[in-house]
């Protein structure tokens, strides 16, 4: 659904990592200082501050439609549902994403079950979705792993992956303030994904 032209444009903004204050987050609360400069509202969602549990896969969201998992999942089903376009600050892990955002992303099941299992028409026009990566370096696998995972769940979530930002270096928490041109381009996201909705 279009918003009305007067409706502030609400933006999820997931931060992935464990770390409560790490250097992905800082690029998120980057963002959402863009956001808000844009005049859109944005639904910050701390993970590390919930308890998600893995998606068990007992297969239950494909006939019901909802997951059977009782845990503060069911919190964020209802923001993920509000939200107007999406935006996920993560740090590489192994290549891939943190557990705290894999066990986010699998709980996305029940969309897919409801999208391909029970047929219900899909959400249009699809959301605008952003992708701020936060990596150490030195690994030779990179973070094609992490970028691929997001679209996967973006495509489940009728969100289109239209922004990327790909971080290499701040490792320690706090070393993302010595690359004061990351926080520019991830408010500078904020402020277009605030736009775009
Ligand atoms: C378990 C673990 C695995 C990691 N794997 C990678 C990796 O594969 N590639 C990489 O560049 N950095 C890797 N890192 C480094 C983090 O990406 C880096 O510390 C990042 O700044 C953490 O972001 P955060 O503060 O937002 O959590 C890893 C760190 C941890 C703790």
């Amino acid at each position: 659904m279009t918003p009305e032209l007067d409706t502030p444009i609400r933006v999820l903004c997931v931060a992935g990592s464990p770390r409560r204050t790490g250097n992905s987050t800082a690029m998120l609360d980057a963002c959402i200082g863009g956001i808000e400069g844009a005049g859109g509202v944005a639904d910050r969602l701390a993970l590390a501050e919930f308890h998600v549990h893995p998606c068990s896969g007992c297969g239950q969201c494909s006939s019901m439609g909802q997951c059977v998992v009782n845990d503060d999942m069911h919190d964020i089903y209802p923001r993920i549902d509000a939200a107007d376009a999406i935006v996920i600050a993560s740090p590489v892990y192994f290549a891939g994403v943190p557990a705290t955002l894999k066990a986010f992303y699998d709980r996305c099941q029940p969309y897919w079950a409801r999208r391909y299992i029970l047929k219900v028409p899909p959400r249009e026009p699809r959301r605008p979705g952003a992708l701020m990566i936060v990596r150490g370096g030195g690994d030779p696998y990179g973070s094609e792993c992490a970028v691929t995972t997001t679209r996967s769940v973006f495509a489940v979530l009728e969100t289109e992956l239209g922004a990327l930002l790909d971080i290499e270096g701040p490792d320690l928490p706090g070393e993302i303030s010595g690359h004061q041109g990351a926080l520019m381009d991830a408010e500078e996201l904020g402020r277009r994904i605030a736009a775009l909705a």
